[in-house]
């Protein structure tokens, strides 16, 4: 997730540029840069690290400037550096771009442009965007910016600035987020309400296919094909602060509310048909042969997600994995060797166990795959090979899309390891892909009835202990579910192996007391359905969470929350959702203070 400004009008542009940088810096903030229009031509000023150095660059110049654009990056392809920073430029020096998305077939377009002789100086994938615009451009802009959009797949919200138009800008909106600020004879371009608000609250928001041609005296609005449009203008009602939260009262809620964006996100460009894309992670499968055992070591939440991976990859792939707390790992003096494939989980890719056992492992002689959140973070830089997850800036301390994308990881992993060492069926392979595929369309569907479990939150904000059961899978997202209850409602919450509460925690269970029961393992329902008989028998208050059409449960639970129908493997990446939303509602209800709970960081990066 990158924050994009452009601004035309009578002001000047670059102050106005720098402060909707700043709005959006929660969208990013590895670098950042601008791009202006002046008498000698387009002149591009950005720098690695935050805003603050950028704006230290370019004190003093850049008056009496009416037009530019403006990025703060999120890097997704290419490391945070000044060269892979936004804006970028063509060869000519005449087109510059920038860009918020993923554009999926990159690498194929840098081939093609390079071959046509274009210089392509980073190693991001928007780079090939103004490359494009010089190769289509006519004369028209607009025509030029339509053939490019044609030839790219992905996600994009690009605007682009030409020396050849200094009155124009050209905006293209597809799966990322844009919005025009329609001011007084001046125009705005965003990525966020946040970054107009100052100026205005008449906006346009960009639906994906749609070109805003923004000029001094007017903005005019066609599709893809060049079709005319008109739009409504949406008034925002919204102040700064609530806009940066896109309207939600808190970061933690925007977040679990990006899930579908960020299962899309993360899956572009891995599936290819029936089968999973892996450029990240460069194993042959020869190579993939050697590995006897697969060790995972996280903390906190991505340790949760690695306790699926264990499932997964021992299902699929036929070779025992081992999961770690990472404070653990690293003083166990642990059995790894060459034939070792470490997966190291952090969102952060900072958290300083995680980092430790990477350390650990790779002087073990272990192959170390990091699957995390940030481009370029240590963990990442540290690794032999990287599995980027597409969640976006992830603010509230609480973790819900990274680790949403961490069980995606997770699968698409034991996938290709599967394929490798071709212990999966290709009808199961392309079962699970197209399984897959549906995850962010039914991550939506539980978000759209998000209703029904705050209803049921009110039920629980005053409970003191909650515990959080089920089977296989289902155990593993209990002790996500139970961490997230805790760590933002302070309520003490414990998962637990369903068949292991009767050997001594069903003591603690009494009347009310709430249970979350998980039951989305076909293979251990009828055990699990007796557990939940084992609690009802001592009068608790039981949350049953199955498939829709199940009629079962709901005769032996007190509510039900329903999740789309999907594989079993692929439950806990729905299975949660409702959890993320119990605790963030049961937390509000509580008045805790959900994004920045007490005595917790975002990321750990002591011992
Ligand atoms: C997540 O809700 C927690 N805040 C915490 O457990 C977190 O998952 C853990 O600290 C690991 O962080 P990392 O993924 O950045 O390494």
């Amino acid at each position: 997730m990158c924050g994009i400004v452009g601004y035309i009008g009578k002001q000047e542009a670059v102050p106005i540029l720098i402060d909707g940088l700043k709005k959006l810096e929660y969208r990013g903030y590895d670098s950042a840069g601008i791009a202006v229009l002046t008498e000698q031509g387009i002149e591009v000023c950005k720098s690695l690290g935050r805003l603050s150095v950028l704006e230290k660059k370019i004190e003093g110049q850049f008056s009496n400037i009416r037009i530019g654009v403006g990025h703060t990056r999120w890097a997704t392809h290419g490391r945070p550096s000044d060269v892979n920073a936004h804006p970028h430029g063509d060869c000519s020096g005449n087109f510059v771009v920038v860009h918020n998305g993923i554009i999926e077939n990159y690498l194929e377009l840098k081939e093609w442009l390079t071959e046509q002789g274009h210089h392509i100086l980073s190693e991001t994938d928007t780079e090939v965007l103004p490359h494009l615009v010089e190769h289509f451009y006519q004369g028209n802009l607009e025509e030029a910016v339509r053939q490019v959009v044609e030839k790219v797949r992905g996600a994009f919200a690009m605007v682009v600035l030409s020396h050849h138009h200094p009155d124009k800008l050209v905006a293209v909106r597809k799966d990322s987020p844009l919005i025009i600020g329609l001011g007084e004879g001046e125009f705005f371009v965003a990525s966020d309400i946040p970054a107009i608000l100052k100026y205005t609250r008449k906006t346009y928001i960009l639906d994906d296919g749609e070109m805003a041609i923004l000029e001094t005296d007017a903005v005019t609005l066609t599709d893809f094909q060049g079709k005319p449009l008109t739009k409504e203008v949406y008034e925002v009602k919204w102040d700064v602060e609530a806009a940066e939260k896109g309207g939600y009262e808190h970061f933690m809620l925007k977040e679990i509310f990006e899930q579908p964006r960020a299962l899309r996100d993360t899956l572009m460009g891995r599936l290819e048909q029936d089968q999973v894309v892996l450029q990240e992670v460069d194993l042959t499968a020869e190579e993939v042969a050697h590995y006897q055992r697969v060790v995972i070591v996280a903390c906190g939440t991505a340790y949760h997600a690695g306790l699926v991976g264990k499932t997964l990859i021992e299902r699929w792939v036929r070779i025992p994995v081992e999961v770690d707390i990472a404070s653990e790992f690293r003083y166990r003096s642990p059995l790894i060797d060459p034939h070792t494939l470490l997966i190291v989980i952090s969102q952060s890719g900072e958290t300083a166990d995680t980092l430790a056992a990477l350390r650990e492992g790779k002087r073990r002689g272990a192959r170390v795959v990091a699957v995390t959140n940030v481009v370029g973070s240590t963990i990442a830089r540290e690794a032999h090979d990287v599995f980027y997850t597409w969640a976006g800036l992830e603010i509230a301390v609480a973790s819900t899309k990274a680790y949403i994308t961490q069980l995606t990881g997770m699968v698409v992993l034991a996938l290709f390891l599967a394929e490798a060492k071709q212990t999966l069926p290709t009808a199961k392979i392309k079962e699970i892909v197209t399984a897959l595929r549906q995850l962010p369309a039914q991550a939506q569907e539980i978000l759209d009835q998000a209703g029904i479990v705050k209803k049921l939150a009110g039920k629980f904000s005053g409970a003191e202990d909650a515990f959080f059961i089920g089977r296989g899978l289902d155990w593993a997202v209990a002790m996500e579910g139970a961490l997230k209850l805790k760590e933002i409602s302070y309520i003490h919450a414990e998962a637990y192996a369903a068949g292991e509460l009767k050997h001594g925690t069903l003591a603690l269970i009494t009347e009310q007391t709430p249970v979350i029961a998980l039951v989305t393992q076909h293979e251990v329902y009828e055990k699990t359905v007796s557990n939940i008989k084992e609690v009802k028998a001592r009068d608790a208050q039981v949350i049953g969470m199955t498939y829709y059409g199940d009629k079962e449960l709901a005769k032996v639970v007190d509510h039900v929350l329903y999740l789309p129908v999907t594989l079993s493997e692929l439950a806990p990446i729905l299975a949660v959702i409702p959890l993320q939303l119990l605790s963030y509602y049961v937390s509000v209800a509580r008045g805790c203070d959900v994004d920045k709970p007490r005595n917790l960081a975002k990321s750990v990066t002591v011992e």
